[in-house]
């Protein structure tokens, strides 16, 4: 039987060059919380559960989590969270043993950081492996610049000369030694601990009891344990990665940004492996899961946000920023376009033709060939097949027929101040440019409603309606000049 997996995430530090008020964990890469990155991940590995260590902005990080979809992002699946408080904070030791009474002895126990977002669920797989329920197995890598890392001191190694990587990967794992305590020799050392650690729970147990914090930080070190283990004859494996980026830390903005880079191109890489064309893939950014069919092609600076899918053929034009969207085949999307469906949702048909310069807000269903231009902003409003508002439009709380024609600068005034009124346009009608349909309103099958007008009362079918000043022309008159001054 496979051993259970217990997850703790350590969160409970300050993060200090954040320089922000917001707790470090639940600053957002790719448009979630770093810690539900971990949190996902964890989920990902089927992990009986995951506990939480929370110290810095306890509250607002549990709270935090406890929304999902709030400041910590959406889970992909859902796995069972538990917290624990540490404080003060002495220590990562220390952190992992106010887990403890939260952890039966049956399990697993894998280490992780809140602040830690990229790492991929196979490496931590293959971690797991390593331990196989009864070793400590630890995630480790080769840095060129070592400094202020856990050093892995192997058994050749240990006090002489390094050795050559090769070598050394081969040699029994010793020690951890952090940096503020290692020789000048260990510093050397270029191999070092990333932070995550796979270790049996029953195990675990006894040498956190063990720990003192006698060292150059007056810190309990979870890595002390390593030494424990090797007195125990207990086996200590490294699982040496060379992908830094999968255990790389979120300290100070700088790092935060250049992990979103990393984050954003492998998202890239992932749709264009699925077969999407990018203009630039480094121009692209996905706060959120990005969906798309076949032969679709997305061009530079465009943000996607939510979900959003896409279907085949279907072309984002440049600079599109694309929120909570379905987007059906063969639709086309102009440069320039800012769709915004928050919880209601924004669906475009098939074929359809939105932008450049279009705004669809949340609740606006486009049909099939549905043709949105230039300054024209629906919310909360269908449109059926065919419906056109090419320019300078508001449709807001409207329910539009097949094949309407919307003019030029006509609104439909949904909102007496008080509350919002539906428009019903039914199919074939003609708005001509610049009227306002003042809501609640309905204009009947196949009219049409001359350019200028204000319209207020139902309009029968098929009839013309006309609601402005009559035109009158007065000839022969002559404007009024300038008196001259005397
Ligand atoms: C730790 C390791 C070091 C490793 C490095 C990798 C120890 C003693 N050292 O060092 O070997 O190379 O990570 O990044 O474990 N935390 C708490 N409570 C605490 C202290 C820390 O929750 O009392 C959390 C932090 O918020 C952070 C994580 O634990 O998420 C790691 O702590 P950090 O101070 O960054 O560890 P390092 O000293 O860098
Ligand atoms: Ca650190």
């Amino acid at each position: 039987m496979e051993t259970p997996i217990d997850v703790v995430i350590m969160a409970a530090g300050k993060g200090t060059r954040m320089k922000s008020a917001l707790p470090k964990v639940l600053h957002r890469l790719g448009g979630r919380a770093l810690l539900a990155h971990v949190i996902n991940c964890a989920a990902r590995l089927s992990a009986r559960q995951a506990v939480v260590i929370i110290g810095h902005g306890a509250m607002e990080v549990e709270a935090a989590c406890a929304r999902r979809t709030g400041a910590a992002g959406t889970l992909d699946q859902t796995i069972g969270l538990k917290f624990a408080l540490q404080e003060p904070q002495l220590g990562t030791g220390h952190a992992v043993q106010q887990a403890l009474p939260l952890l039966p002895d049956d399990g697993v126990t894998l280490v992780l950081s809140g602040d830690v977002p990229l790492t991929q669920p196979a490496t931590l797989q293959a971690l797991l492996a390593l331990c196989g329920g009864q070793r400590l197995a630890l995630l480790t890598l080769e840095l060129a610049d070592p400094t202020g890392y856990g050093r892995i001191v192997r058994a050749q190694g240990f006090g002489s000369e390094p050795m050559r990587a090769g070598a050394a990967a081969s040699a029994q794992v010793r020690a951890i030694i952090e940096h503020k305590d290692a020789s000048d020799a260990q510093r050397e050392i270029h191999e070092i601990y990333s932070g995550i650690m796979a270790v049996p729970t029953r195990l675990l147990r006894g040498w956190l009891a063990r720990l003192d914090d006698k060292n150059a930080q007056g810190e309990y070190y979870l890595t002390d344990i390593v030494k424990f283990a090797v007195a125990d004859g207990v086996a200590v494996v490294a699982h040496q990665i060379t992908d830094a980026a999968q255990v790389a830390g979120v300290n100070s903005p700088v790092q935060l940004a250049e992990l979103e880079r990393v984050y954003q191109r492998r998202q890239a890489t992932a749709l264009m492996e699925q077969g999407v064309r990018l203009a630039d893939p480094a121009r692209l950014d996905v706060r959120g899961a990005l969906l798309c069919g076949q032969d679709v092609e997305i061009d530079v600076n465009c943000l996607f946000e939510g979900r959003v899918s896409l279907g085949d053929r279907v072309r984002i034009g440049a600079n599109c920023v694309i929120a909570n969207a379905s987007i059906a085949a063969g639709a086309v999307i102009l440069p320039f376009t800012h769709i915004e469906g928050e919880a209601l949702g924004v669906q475009i048909g098939e074929g359809a033709l939105v932008g450049p310069f279009s705004r669809l807000r949340p609740g606006a269903s486009l049909g099939a060939e549905v043709h949105i231009g230039n300054f024209v902003e629906v919310k909360n409003s269908t449109l059926a097949k065919g419906a056109k508002a090419n320019h300078l439009a508001y449709l807001g709380d409207a329910t539009v027929g097949e094949r309407v024609n919307y003019g030029a600068g006509s609104i439909t005034a949904n909102y007496d101040g008080a509350n919002k009124h539906r428009t019903v346009i039914e199919a074939d009608v003609h708005i001509g440019s610049n009227c306002v349909l003042v809501a609640p309103v309905t204009i009947g099958a196949g009219g049409t409603v001359g350019a200028g007008s204000t319209i207020s009362k139902n309009t029968p079918a098929g009839a013309l309606s006309l609601a402005r000043g009559k035109q009158v022309s007065l000839e022969g008159w002559t404007r009024p000049v300038k008196k001259a001054k005397v």
